[in-house]
């Protein structure tokens, strides 16, 4: 039997709703994403668990699956460190002119920084909509997109069209076309935070990408909006050279990384651990187990999550229903983090 759990799937995208959301990166989606309550379950008292008939016992075991698929978003000190500075910059630009910061969030790959964006994104948007009930119809309070893969500003400006649900672009628009179109959409729309993902997608070392990062400008320079972007190394891979300097001199920075084995890294697990819902789990085993845990993900939040989202699942299916130091000796996690075990040893 094969547990899979898509590596790379974004926090939040796979759902109790049978994992069929539309992708966040149009506003149909978006609000499916901000709508959706967090994920939860009750388990049955044990007496009434054991009673369950086959049948009833499935459905019952299927929801949990699904439930374990995504569990909770833990308030780290990534996402809370990307509120915190969101929130104040959204408040700052509403005041300023010309001159708006951003925010980069930077670091490698599954350590978090689509989640913190993410989430971001939505309490800002729960607390538009708690303040102006009244005029909600024709806001866009945030727009999310994802940097295209070799992206070039035509594509980009398309990923913006997408999410407003623009119609298709004709060939004989140029670039220039969409993104004013885009920008008149966002402006009647009052978006006032901008959330752009996987910014490494944009190479400034070659024409098409400083065309782009122009084109970002250009966004930047003509909506009243913060521009929040998260990517891989971006500090690295953008702030060198004129334009990435000028880039880097409008935001502020949150780097992220793998954790080291501290008091943050046993409290996540700890957070972790208290969101299972199995029925024979002994609490405080996978808090005793973060250094295991800790050599066995590299400190990666990425694979911490799957690995003990794995094997909970394993739990249920084999009906073990605890997760053991044995149990997590059989559950793989991705090749990244296994290397740098071996690397480390
Ligand atoms: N705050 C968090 N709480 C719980 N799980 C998280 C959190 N941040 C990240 N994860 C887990 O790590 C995985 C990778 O996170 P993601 O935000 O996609 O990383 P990145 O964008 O840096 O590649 C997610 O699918 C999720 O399972
Ligand atoms: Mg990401």
């Amino acid at each position: 039997m094969v547990v899979s759990i898509p590596d790379d799937a974004p926090a939040g995208d796979l759902g109790l709703d049978d994992g069929r959301r539309e992708p966040t990166m149009t506003l149909t989606g978006w609000r499916q994403f901000v709508d959706a309550p967090p994920a939860s379950f009750d388990l049955l008292p044990g007496r009434r668990w054991a009673a369950l008939s086959a049948r009833d016992k499935e459905a019952y075991d299927e929801a949990r699956l699904n439930y374990h698929s995504e569990m909770i978003i833990v308030a780290t000190s990534t996402v809370r460190e990307v509120a915190r500075q969101g929130r104040l910059l959204t408040l700052l630009n509403r005041r300023e002119i010309s001159a708006r910061r951003g925010l980069i969030v930077s670091g490698q790959q599954t350590t978090g920084k689509t989640t913190a964006l993410k989430q971001l994104g939505r309490t800002h948007e729960l607390m538009v909509r708690r303040r102006y009930p009244a005029r909600l119809a024709d806001r866009i309070p945030v727009v999310y997109v994802t940097t295209p893969p070799k992206g070039s500003p035509r594509k980009l400006a398309m990923e913006f069209a997408r999410f407003l649900g623009l119609p298709p672009v004709s060939r004989g628009y140029n670039t220039t076309d969409i993104a004013d179109a885009v920008c008149q959409v966002m402006l009647q729309a009052r978006v006032d935070l901008v959330l752009v993902d996987e910014l490494h997608n944009l190479n400034l070392a070659t024409a098409a990408g400083e065309d782009m990062s122009d084109h970002l400008k250009y966004f930047t320079e003509h909506l009243p909006a913060t521009f929040a972007y998260a990517g891989i190394d971006l500090e690295r891979r953008l702030f060198t050279g004129i334009r990435g300097k000028q880039i880097a001199g409008r935001c502020v920075l949150v780097s992220t990384g793998a954790y080291p084995c501290d008091a943050e890294w046993k409290a996540l697990i700890a957070t972790l651990e208290t969101a299972l819902r199995l029925h024979r789990h002994e609490p405080g085993t996978l808090t005793r187990s973060a250094r295991y845990l800790h050599r066995r993900t590299g400190g990666m939040i990425g694979s911490l999550s799957h690995l003990v989202r794995a094997a909970a699942q394993m739990a249920i299916l084999e009906g073990e229903e605890a997760i053991t130091r044995k149990l997590l000796d059989t559950i793989p996690v991705d090749h990244a983090a296994e290397s740098r075990q071996h690397g480390a040893a």
